[in-house]
């Protein structure tokens, strides 16, 4: 194919499969012309009296990150797969009536305050008992009934037309937890097919702090229904075991050889059915300092699509979207998202930190500041 031809092919399957759903012949084809690296905005709807706008991050190749107000959710993220046509690999909703939705599995949301499982839903901070909200059976999960995944996040682009600033500031006692945090997130798409994620936090009183991303990932972007022919590499010698409510037991096993051990890549089904209900578990990462480090690689055979992922965090929940189940609405092309249809890979702290004092603390006081880093990087092998 000619240079331009190609760039032309490029653009228009780009836009084909992005963020431009339900437009018209026409626009597209203004579309297609114009479609270049910087960030675009298409109206999304509204939320609490908010204009919600998709921004579609492009970089010079073409790769391309969608972000929404609500729930600062990645929205699409649209890769070339090795033979360059170009694939969305996340799963999500042709509309913000599809993330409004009950039962809307955190797809693509910013998770917090305390991102995954707090026991009973309650901890203890200075003398002082906490009472969250128990959405998860008697548990709490994802920062509760209203957690980051479902409030406005103000957006702001950023010099350079690729970044984009998150901010938002959960008032003190909001869901139960104390203290102002006032939180920005930054989500970065840069020219090597890395979408960066940036958390910063600051409170003004003592309070835990676990914040992530609920991204699903199905590389095949719609070709295959399952993850389950995904190869899977995660740098970690233990995870934390769980109880039946998927609360750690305060152990740290070696994953020695098991169906937990990812160190050696395999396929994610070749041992899925000796890990009762899949897997739904935080990994230790093996790291070497506190920097970024490669924590996963996952790989679609069938495509080449490669997705690596680096954090700064010491955890890396593998969730084998085990409560996907073909039920939800307004699905991308109306897609039927069945079990085992997508995976997330959150980096994170442990679960249940608050109450386990042997994990790494997640304890955030007046004057300090959350950080943490994650960087989703996309290439392709043959
Ligand atoms: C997390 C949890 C899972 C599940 C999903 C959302 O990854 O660990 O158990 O709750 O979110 O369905």
């Amino acid at each position: 194919m000619k240079k331009n031809n190609f760039f032309l092919f490029a653009a228009l399957a780009l836009q084909l499969a992005a963020c431009n759903n339900g437009d018209t012949v026409k626009e597209k084809e203004t579309a297609i012309l114009t479609a270049k690296a910087g960030i675009t905005e298409k109206p999304f709807g509204t939320f609490e009296g908010k204009p919600v706008i998709e921004y579609a991050i492009t970089n010079a190749s073409g790769m391309q990150v969608c972000i929404i107000n609500y729930g600062g959710a990645i929205s699409r993220i649209t890769t070339p797969d090795n033979k360059g046509e170009m694939g969305d690999v996340v799963l999500g909703f042709d509309n913000l009536d599809g993330f409004l939705q009950k039962g809307n599995p955190y797809f693509g949301g910013l998770i917090g305050r305390y991102g995954n499982r707090i026991a009973k839903a309650t901890f203890s901070l200075d003398g002082k008992q906490y009472t969250l909200a128990a959405n998860n059976g008697v548990n709490a999960l994802h920062g509760g009934n209203k957690g980051y995944d479902k409030v406005y996040w103000n957006i702001e682009k950023q010099a350079g037309d690729s970044s984009l600033k998150l901010t938002y500031t959960s008032p003190d006692g909001e869901e139960g937890y104390p203290g102002t945090l006032k939180m920005e997130v930054i989500y970065t798409l840069t020219s090597a097919n890395e979408l960066k994620i940036e958390y910063t936090a600051n409170t003004d009183k003592a309070t835990p702090v676990n914040l992530t991303s609920h991204a699903y990932f199905n590389l095949s972007a719609g070709a295959d229904s399952t993850i389950l022919g995904h190869e899977l590499m995660m740098k970690a010698a233990q995870y934390t075991p769980v109880d039946s409510t998927l609360i750690p037991t305060g152990k740290i096993d070696a994953v020695a050889g098991g169906p937990m051990d990812f160190n050696t890549p395999k396929l994610i089904g070749r041992d899925i059915a000796n890990v009762p209900g899949g897997y739904d578990h935080n990994w230790v990462l093996s790291r070497s300092g506190s920097g970024l480090e490669l924590a996963a690689r996952l790989v679609h055979p069938g495509s080449g699509r490669v997705m690596e992922v680096y954090t700064t965090e010491p955890g890396l929940q593998f969730y084998s979207g085990n409560f996907l189940d073909g039920t939800l609405t307004n699905t991308k092309g109306g897609k039927k998202y069945v079990w085992h249809g997508a995976l997330c890979l959150e980096t994170q702290h442990f679960p249940d930190s608050p109450n386990q004092p042997s994990f790494p603390s997640t304890l955030l006081k007046p004057g300090e500041t959350y950080h943490h880093t994650c960087v989703y990087k996309f290439s392709t092998q043959q």
